[in-house]
């Protein structure tokens, strides 16, 4: 693993936020649950912050977590205007056995949502590696829509109105072992490239006033596969939107990596702006840092996923059409970084590292130098309002 040198800048700052810090880790906890170490009163909260800036906050949650873990439900209270559940939109969360629907921690999210007036972000209709085993193999033996077409239907139709945007297809992009830049998924190759703007126009018959975007990772750094990346995802869009086809935005799921050198700034404030020409609408949808050096000092660890998030989000944010961010998660107590992905293959093997530090609070919801990187990023970021924003992206 590569060792980052740290310079004189990032000892400086990780000694300036060490006693804060300190602080913050002094709040172990022996419960399932533990006290929120306090935010300073004067700080704004990431929403407000954002809000100031015509934009949103949010972060991916999971209803189970926020139910049994109060804690966390009151960052999620102080910190966020949006949600995306983690999983329970996915179709094998709602249905892992064909027929046998699990509804309820949707249903459970959005009731705490609404109650909480925060906004819900769908994810996700279609991402191959959500897509339960019966229907993967449904699809490959058949190659019958009506299958995608049900599922849009059912969770569309039970969510009308109350979910304002999707991510219609999760991942798309594999310019290494795909085909002409798409990846080869099950939908791929049943029912060819044109399967994305086919999803799209069937999200928009279920949802006519729904916010439809493709989300995907991997276009951050200064390397050959994240430039290629870019590259096959401007070509897609711009297929889809010639086909007249219903996107409204992409989402950018930034998954920062300590590892892969510097954030490619202006082939990434290019590509922004890019979209952005196409008439879409940009979002930040699952923010975090994955670490390099889990030997260094815990301040300098925490500084560099700091340092990081902020050189992110000021290229990010200077782009007009940009509407929100959203973090994978808030708290290091759960992330996918740190704890796998549940079914034991996103995340598996060496490359996971069970003590990540890449979200704005450490595990016992003490906010972190991310936090207040996250909010100095939003309060500098250029004073747009929400309807600015709106009209840069010209199909909003
Ligand atoms: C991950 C979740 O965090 C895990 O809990 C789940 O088991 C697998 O998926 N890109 C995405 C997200 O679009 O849906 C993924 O979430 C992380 C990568």
């Amino acid at each position: 693993m590569r060792t980052p040198g740290v310079d004189r800048r990032t000892l400086l700052a990780a000694a300036l936020v060490a006693p804060i810090t300190a602080r913050f880790d002094s709040a172990h906890a022996t419960g399932s649950d533990l006290r929120a170490a306090p935010v300073p009163r004067r700080s704004p909260s990431l929403a407000q912050a954002a809000k100031a800036r015509g934009l949103y906050f949010g972060a991916a949650v999971r209803m189970d977590q926020i139910t049994d873990e109060p804690s966390l439900r009151s960052a999620v209270l102080r910190d966020c205007a949006a949600l995306t559940p983690e999983i329970h939109l996915k179709w094998n969360s709602l249905e892992w056995r064909r027929g046998e629907f699990n509804f309820s921690p949707v249903d459970q999210l959005l009731d705490f949502a609404e109650a909480h007036a925060l906004h819900v972000r769908g994810h996700t209709l279609i991402w191959e590696r959500s897509t339960p085993d019966w229907a993967r193999a449904d699809i490959m033996k058949r190659r019958d829509w009506t299958l995608v077409s049900n599922h849009f239907e059912r969770v569309l139709g039970r969510y009308a109105g109350r979910v304002a945007e999707w991510d219609v297809v999760n991942e798309p992009i594999d310019t290494q072992t795909g085909a002409q830049g798409l990846r080869r998924t099950v939908f791929q190759q049943a029912f060819g490239a044109t399967y994305i703007e086919r999803a799209l126009e069937e999200a928009r018959s279920n949802a006519p006033h729904a916010r439809l975007l493709i989300n995907d990772y991997g276009f951050d750094y200064d390397n050959p596969v994240d430039g290629d990346r870019r590259s096959a995802l401007l070509a897609l869009v711009r297929r889809v939107r010639r086909a007249g086809a219903p996107l409204d935005g992409v989402g950018l799921q930034a998954h920062l990596d300590l590892d892969k050198g510097p954030l490619a700034a202006s082939a990434l404030a290019g590509f922004l702006q890019a979209l952005a020409d196409e008439g879409l609408s940009l979002t930040v949808t699952e923010l975090d840092v994955k670490e390099a050096d889990v030997r260094a000092p815990l301040a300098v660890r925490d500084q560099r996923v700091a340092d990081e998030a902020r050189r992110y989000l000021d290229i990010a944010l200077a782009q007009p059409a940009m509407r929100g961010v959203v973090t994978w998660g808030l708290t290091d107590r759960h992330s996918w970084l740190s704890q796998g992905d549940g079914d034991g293959r996103l995340n598996a093997g060496p490359a996971r590292n069970p003590t990540n530090r890449g979200l704005p609070y450490d595990a016992a919801l003490a906010p972190k130098p991310m936090y207040w990187a996250m909010t100095e990023a939003l309060t500098s970021a250029s004073p747009l309002t929400a309807s600015a924003r709106a009209r840069a992206a010209v199909s909003a």
